[in-house]
């Protein structure tokens, strides 16, 4: 079999970067090899996200770059696969620039529809509930990473009104614990130091006798010279056993990334959050009870269906209140499909939208600051992930709470751990100095 060159294109959460590599598994079964070099390419796969309009709107400008690639090179095959391609389906096509689209459960057909491309342009955007792609080993895309991503479940039944996930990536399941932790130990095995769990929510996790607090301790236990991280966790379904699995496993990192969403009851009821404000904030004190130095992040978005200026209040409040130490902001994009779009009204103007967003961010950098501010003065186990961009002199890593941290070279390499007292604090990143 001819060799031929597939290249990556991954927009969107560390899902799709999951589901790229697990393609490039089954392409290369086909005699594909992957190639950084887009131009030398004989199928290019991008791999999409809808979660917003403008994710969507950014994929359609690159299908622009894409026609003049395929006007240079004749034989080449751009395939469209992700949340994207399942939402718009075989309307791809009017780019002029797509030969195949796939969602997320038709990836074990791509290399068959590569050769259907031949005739005519193919789309494959059927659910499989079975899908797990299970008996797959994903090809590792970024060979520079200590950290690789291990899904552990597939799809969301939280069907939150606002979003698309749901309806682009079906209904959830779980892969079994097998596959999961044959996974982390060849991650292990080739040299990564760090694994995330991926799932819309993990806490949701079960298979046979694992729920997913058993499985994080199971693959904590198998591989333990790995950190291991997790994302997400719903609000509703985090659990103390969860966290005290957390606090006594030294491996699993103390970080939760919680996604609030907002702070206001009547908004999170119109999101079907299935949480209240009370109940949030409780966890975040048995967080704070069980793991006293957890590193916390969160989601919001504001401009939501009637979200008022004191629905708003009440976010900002909520931000206040937890500290963060970083957060994800945005502002409501509606999703043509989910509730929200078909049942509520997207009656927030956008240059409000705007100027609540804007605020969110100037005062999340704020407190992510004084977070930062508060490690000055004490030491954390790093783990280095490279050089820093500032300067080939520094290293950075990251902190099990998840915080970047600088500091000098020395003889350390990528893949070390070092422990680093703090000497400095910017919102974004710790300067510090090794203290071995
Ligand atoms: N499963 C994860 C998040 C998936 S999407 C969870 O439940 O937390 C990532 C983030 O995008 C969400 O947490 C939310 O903050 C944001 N988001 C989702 N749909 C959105 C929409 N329609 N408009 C704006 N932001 C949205
Ligand atoms: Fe979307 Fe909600 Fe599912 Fe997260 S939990 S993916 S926000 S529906
Ligand atoms: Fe985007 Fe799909 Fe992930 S919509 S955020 S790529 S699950």
């Amino acid at each position: 079999m001819k060799d031929r060159k597939i290249y990556f294109e991954t927009y969107g959460c560390q899902m799709n970067v999951a589901d790229s590599e697990m393609v490039a598994a089954i392409m290369k079964v086909c005699g594909y090899t992957t190639t950084d070099d887009i131009q030398s390419a004989d199928v290019v796969v991008i791999n999409t996200c809808s979660v917003r309009d403008n994710a969507e709107r950014k994929i359609w400008n690159r299908l622009e770059f894409m026609k003049g690639l395929k006007h240079r090179n004749k034989g080449l095959k751009v395939g469209v696969i992700g949340c994207m391609a399942q939402r718009v389906g075989d309307k791809l096509f009017d780019s002029g620039a797509v030969d195949f689209v796939a969602g997320p459960d038709a990836y074990r057909h791509i290399p068959e529809l590569v050769e259907e491309t031949d005739i005519k342009p193919v789309a494959d955007t059927e659910f499989d509930i079975s899908e797990t792609y299970a008996g797959i080993e994903p090809v590792r895309l970024d060979r520079e990473s200590i950290s690789g991503f291990v899904s552990i479940t597939r799809g969301c039944n939280n069907f939150c009104s606002y979003c698309i996930v749901p309806y682009t990536r079906g209904r959830e399941r779980s892969r079994s614990a097998d596959d999961i932790i044959r996974e982390s130990e060849n991650l292990l095995a080739n040299g990564y130091k760090e694994l995330t769990l991926l799932g819309q929510n993990v806490n949701s996790y079960k298979c046979d006798e694992y729920d997913f607090p058993k499985l994080i301790e199971a693959v904590a236990r198998r591989v333990p010279e790995m950190r291991i991280r997790f994302t997400t966790s719903h609000p509703k379904d985090i659990s103390d056993e969860l966290l005290e699995t957390i606090a006594r496993n030294d491996n699993i990192c103390n970080h939760i990334h919680l996604p609030v969403q907002s702070g206001s009851n009547t908004v999170l009821e119109r999101m079907n959050r299935k949480y209240t404000r009370e109940w949030y904030l409780d966890r975040i004190a048995a967080i704070r009870r069980i793991i006293p130095d957890c590193g916390l992040s969160t989601d919001i978005f504001c401009g939501f269906c009637g979200e008022t200026n004191a629905d708003y209040m009440q976010t900002v409040d909520l931000m206040e209140t937890v500290g963060f130490d970083s957060a994800f902001l945005f502002k409501y994009s509606n999703r043509p499909g989910t509730f929200a779009s078909k049942n509520l009204v997207d009656d927030v103007p956008e240059e409000e939208k705007v100027a609540r967003l804007a605020r969110l961010i100037e005062i999340q950098n704020r407190i992510s600051l004084q977070r930062n501010h508060s490690d000055v003065g004490k030491v954390f186990e790093v783990l280095i992930e490279g050089e820093s961009k500032r300067s080939s002199d520094m290293l950075f890593g990251r902190t099990q709470q998840n915080k970047v941290v600088v500091f000098d070279r020395m003889s350390f390499e990528k893949g070390d751990y070092v422990n680093v007292k703090i000497i400095e604090a910017s919102s974004a990143t710790l300067k510090g100095i090794v203290v071995q």
